[in-house]
């Protein structure tokens, strides 16, 4: 494991962008696993400048988002899908058909989660995975559990993390109390994971997902078995 402090927000995101950077410079055609949340945002800004500046071309690149809540729609200003959308894909060369989400409003669901992986595997895997984590240790939205889930799937939200993402709604009995994620599986499989972790309240978790013990308990600790596994962790 690559483990970098850093002290600020702004140089976890210029040093976590150099890094996907690097990705789609040396393999043009790649699958980038893509993330949502406050922490990429830095990320995702540094890359439009790049693009914008004519340094960097993602005409041939592929992204994969990690999950999808379920019930909301691209058109929802709370959809991971418009989130994508407005923070980097409408600002960027991307191809809009080489960008993937989960669809959370999929009439069935199971078949979704299943053809999910199945594009995931036709795609020849990812070959970058950016990721945040949650206060609870979530990657994704894989929780907290009992065993750890390999395929893309549909779960229950903790209360944690509905509370935590409260914050983006009008109030928390609007957060979707479901998502889609990509499961463990795809995310072990890429060949390599980027994790960001931004400020003071992420500190205890990050310490205990990569120095404590592995545990479905903290979906992140099994990133530990990665084998080039890249975290930028800023205290700001
Ligand atoms: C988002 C995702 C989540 C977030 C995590 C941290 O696609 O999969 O795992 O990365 O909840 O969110 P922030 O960055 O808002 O603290």
């Amino acid at each position: 494991m690559n483990f970098i402090t850093v002290e600020s927000y702004d140089k976890l995101s210029k040093r976590a962008a150099s890094l996907i950077a690097a990705q789609v410079l040396m393999k043009p055609n790649c699958v980038l696993g893509l993330a949502t949340g406050s922490s990429p945002i830095g990320i995702y800004k540094k890359l439009i400048e790049w693009n914008r500046a004519g340094d960097l071309d993602f005409s041939k690149t592929v992204s994969v988002n990690l999950d999808e809540y379920i019930g909301l729609d691209g058109t929802n200003d709370q959809s991971y899908r418009y989130f994508m959308q407005t923070q980097l894909f409408d600002h960027v060369n991307i191809l809009p058909e080489n960008t993937y989400v989960p669809n959370g409003c999929a009439a069935d669901l199971a078949k979704e989660c299943e053809e999910y992986d199945a594009r995931i595997e036709r795609l020849g895997g990812i070959d970058l995975q950016l990721l945040g984590i949650g206060l609870d240790g979530h990657i994704g939205f894989n929780e907290p559990g009992d065993a750890f889930i390999s395929p893309t799937h549909v779960i229950d939200l903790h209360e944690s993390t509905i509370q935590a993402n409260a914050r983006f709604f009008a109030s928390e009995a609007e957060v979707p109390r479901q998502a889609v994620t990509m499961g463990i599986g795809a995310i072990m499989k890429a060949k390599k994971v980027l994790l960001i972790a931004n400020g003071k309240a992420k500190k205890e978790i990050v310490q205990k997902a990569f120095f404590g013990p592995i545990t479905p308990a903290v979906p992140a600790s099994i990133l530990q078995l990665h084998p080039d596994l890249t975290v930028v962790f800023s205290e700001e």
